[in-house]
């Protein structure tokens, strides 16, 4: 019998324990399996039948031994993004295409042919520096920029497409030999049997990034920033599941799936995205330079070195592959955004604090908390509940013994200008009496089982139903729902939070949806399974957008996630343990996030399962504080920990780290905007920011916030000291706690106490601030603007400041926004409009200017220390908008 997690039983599970053997381990994939050990193929593409056209070009392939044939595309972006999509030629029927994860019809470039031979043909486009080499026999494609190779796709001739076969001629055969086919058609796991409809449909290839030794991306796994050689370890896998206390250091997939690889070498970084949403398993291996003076062995044709080949194997789907040509890491991620989307520019008050809890209990008990944040002085902006605040978890709605005023408890919140957000999963209890229920049945909304019935699975409720998101339909209902007048009891100020949608199912494979299960149109589950959670994230947005009539900008926390779920709210990286280990991984966790798009990101402040003591508690607020999205949540067994709970030293270093994060919204904010409209992420790896720096590319324990502060969470119990690196010879280190500015290159040995926050502004930054914090982001605009100026070695600086409404579609509808940018320059600091399109009626006030670093100025300015304040007067030219 399979383990049945019932909220009760829930209580008994420990992470990391017996349960992970639910989980397949590589050997267990047989569609890997099979790739793997499939000797090379050999594709070969003939001149004949190549095509251009002024979207791009196409070839037939045809692999030598089965003459399956496959079409190939070929095509080019200005931007730099080359596109290589493969198919069958001729399917016996349709293969799945993911759509709705790439923005609209991309704009494609014409190709010309550059020169050609018999064997080979060379393509080119636009400006002409880029140049796509395809080789008939065996086929091979290689990209190269100047001269220079980049990528080459099909090097080791691994591409193997498994072509689909009619299954009326190869059903008859019987499945009861050679051990179901060696999982063809049919394939057990544990007591899970998986019939496939469609046969063995796996499609697979590999290519080589020349001279890059340094890969990234992937997610979601707990392990390190760089990908690891998985030569000696598992491949990553990508398959959204629910891994409750989840091993750290695990290529095992989790909640959400990122097909996206960056990888970063000196002049170049460059991406793979590998669209398809069926199982995929990626394999890593680096090649490294061949020691100097080491000879070659006999008759291996030299490669490009060092090469880092990456090896791409799907269940199903077809081959959709995406070149990101760079060559900075900011092109990377403007041309990933200008395929998948931009990060959602996150309503204010998200970005705040949120507190949350597995449960808090009933009304009184929301209030307590909400009261206790005022009482200590700790500014927070959203209180959550979490399933038990429904009837028998039905979500839509209440249990009326514990929430009988729910619309009452959210005005109460509102009036001190805070939120509530509810849970929501995707799955509905069976029960014939419940009109939500009956509505989505009658509807056809719910997936079906192979046979055609709808499928049931258990999850909190018991036995339940899960909604087809895939299905625009179903996702247009469920969006309905959220309509103030169909969902009792909720109000304007109420958010959403998208549990269990990977989806989780207590008794189904792997705890999740049998793979031949149907969504609509036929699909089977194996081939969308990654994109499950994106579309009920995408159905809830649509849902909350319409209750404001599009004019308010939705929150939405979701746990599942896919490429392209940055456009739709904020993901969290689900069940981690209150251990020092998980609050270490969180950062290389949420980098990886922010690097493949999802931007939006955060962990479970505290850890969820098990008490972390005081210590841990605090650390884990002080780097919550500076990760994007910001909630201390805790699971059902837990102890309460509210942040006052534990003395005094403990809830004034907690307000502390709160505070700081208040004060720092501006700039938060400022970078939200940035990434919503450049996709540069908020928080970045150090090689993003010092990409010419190899000793900064594979560090994981400290990241740029902004390009302004770099930050060294304390991640180790009992330390009176931490090392920070600081890169760059050029650059200036200002240690935002002290008086002190450090050069840069240098590994500094900083003494920490338990209040300690390390963070440094670089010199040449200008940072805005608000003066005060407040009690939530509301009342946080009442404070006025602090700007801290930090002087590089030439006295210069600049920065930026994003400003709008903080909640509605107004500075995208009515370009009601305001860009303002801070430029000091021989002394002269000079406020000037930075986007001449946006305006914005606002009352702020630049009430001081802190300048760091006057006096590593050759030409002091005279400033006499301790002299009496003085006013500054600025002046302010109306015409261009400037203040100098
Ligand atoms: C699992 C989620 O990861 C956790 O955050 C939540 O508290 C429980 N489900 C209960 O809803």
């Amino acid at each position: 019998m399979e383990v049945n997690v019932s909220a009760e039983s829930f209580e008994s599970l420990v992470p990391g324990g017996e349960l992970q053997e639910k989980f397949k381990k590589n050997h267990d994939i047989i569609f890997y399996r099979r790739q793997r050990d499939k000797a090379a193929s050999q594709y070969f593409a003939s001149f004949e039948t190549l095509l251009l056209t002024d979207r791009g070009a196409s070839l037939e392939l045809c692999e030598r031994d089965s003459q399956d044939r496959l079409c190939l595309q070929i095509r080019a972006t200005q931007s730099g993004t080359v596109r290589v999509s493969l198919d069958e030629l001729q399917p016996v029927k349709p293969r799945y295409h993911v759509s709705d994860v790439l923005l609209g019809e991309l704009r494609y470039e014409p190709l010309r042919v550059n020169w050609k031979r018999e064997d080979c043909v060379c393509l080119t486009w636009g400006l002409g520096q880029y140049k796509l080499l395809v080789s008939f026999s065996p086929f091979k494609l290689e990209i190269s920029c100047d001269g220079e190779e980049i990528v080459t796709l099909n090097p080791e001739n691994k591409l193997y497409f498994e072509t689909l076969q009619d299954p009326t001629r190869s059903s008859s055969d019987s499945c009861q030999d050679d051990e179901n086919r060696c999982g063809l058609w049919k394939e057990t796991f544990r007591q899970f049997e998986d019939i496939k409809a469609n046969g063995p449909s796996s499609v697979g290839m590999d290519l080589s990034l020349h001279g890059f030794k340094h890969t990234y991306g992937l997610p979601e796994h707990a392990d390190t920033l760089v990908l690891k050689d998985t030569s000696v370890t598992e491949a990553y896998r990508l398959y959204n599941l629910d891994v409750f206390g989840y091993d750290i250091n695990s290529r095992l997939g989790l909640y959400g799936s990122v097909p996206f690889l960056l990888a970063h070498k000196l002049e170049r970084t460059a991406g793979v995205f590998w669209l398809n949403a069926s199982e995929t398993l990626v394999d890593v291996k680096y090649n490294p330079e061949p020691n100097e003076g080491e000879d070659e062995p006999p008759g291996k044709k030299s490669k490009i070195s060092p090469q880092t080949d990456v090896r791409w194997i799907s269940e199903s789907g077809t081959i959709d592959c995406f070149i990101l040509l760079g060559p900075t890491a900011a092109q990377v991620f403007s041309q990933y955004a200008q395929l998948t989307g931009y990060q959602a520019l996150p309503p204010l008050f998200s970005l705040g604090y949120h507190q949350c809890r597995w449960n808090y209990e009933d009304e009184a008990d929301v209030k307590a908390v909400d009261a206790g944040f005022d009482l200590h002085g700790i500014p927070y902006d959203v209180i959550w509940l979490d399933i038990e605040h429904t009837n028998g978890k039905r979500y839509f709605t209440w249990d009326s013994q514990l929430f009988p005023n729910p619309a009452e408890l959210q005005h109460h919140l509102q009036k001190k200008n805070r939120k509530l957000v509810v849970i929501s999963d995707p799955h509905i209890k069976i029960d014939p009496d419940w009109p939500l229920y009956c509505e989505a049945k009658e509807g056809g909304h719910f997936v079906k089982n192979r046979e055609g019935v709808v499928y049931e699975g258990t999850c909190w409720p018991g036995e339940s139903c899960y909604l087809d998101f895939s299905s625009s339909k179903t996702r247009s209902w469920y969006a309905r729902q959220f309509s103030l007048s169909k969902y009792e009891g909720s109000t304007e100020s109420l958010f959403v939070w998208n549990d269990m949608n990977e989806p989780s199912v207590f008794n189904g494979p792997e705890q999740t949806m049998p793979k031949d299960a149907v969504h609509h149109g036929g699909w089977e589950h194996r081939e969308l399974h990654n994109l499950y959670g994106f579309y009920q994230h995408m159905a809830t947005f649509e849902g909350l957008l319409t209750r404001s009539g599009g004019t308010e900008r939705p929150f939405i926390l979701s746990r599942s996630f896919f490429a392209g779920s940055q456009r739709l709210g904020a993901i969290w990286t689900g069940d981690n343990v209150a251990t020092w280990e998980y609050l270490k991984i969180s950062i290389p966790m949420l980098l990886s996030l922010s690097l493949t798009g999802i931007q939006f990101c955060g962990a479970d402040v505290g850890g969820f399962v098990q008490d972390p003591d005081p210590e841990l508690l605090v650390r884990w607020y002080q780097a919550g504080a500076l990760q994007p999205f910001f909630r201390g949540h805790s699971a059902k067994m837990t102890k309460r920990r509210e942040p006052w709970l534990f003395g005094d030293d403990v809830t004034s270093a907690i307000r502390s780290a709160v505070q700081d994060r208040y004060r720092l919204l501006p700039y938060w904010y400022t970078l939200f905007h940035q990434a919503h409209t450049s996709a540069l992420p908020p928080i970045r790896p150090l090689w993003v920011e010092f990409p010419s720096d190899t000793s900064m590319f594979a560090v994981e324990n400290q990241y740029m916030i902004g390009g302004a502060l770099l930050v060294c969470p304390v991640t180790d119990p009992g330390v009176t000291e931490v090392k920070v690196l600081l890169p760059g010879s050029d650059e200036l280190w200002y240690d935002t706690n002290m008086a002190a500015v450090h050069n840069g290159a240098r590994t500094l040995d900083l003494p920490v106490t338990l209040n300690t926050v390390p963070v440094f502004q670089r010199g040449g930054t200008v940072v805005p601030r608000r003066a005060g914090c407040g009690s939530s982001t509301a009342d946080l605009q009442q404070h006025p603007i602090t700007l801290t100026v930090a002087l590089d070695s030439k006295g210069n600086a600049d920065g930026f400041l994003y400003l709008d409404d903080g909640h509605s579609f107004s500075y995208r509808d009515q370009m009601q926004f305001c860009l303002r940018r801070f430029t000091m320059r021989a002394g002269r600091l000079v406020n000037s409009c930075a986007n001449d399109q946006g305006s914005f009626d606002s009352d702020d006030k630049v009430e001081s200017v802190v300048i760091l670093g006057l006096n590593s100025l050759k030409r002091k300015p005279k400033l006499k220390p301790g002299a009496p304040k003085t006013t500054v007067t600025f002046e302010f030219d109306a015409k261009r908008g400037d203040m100098r």
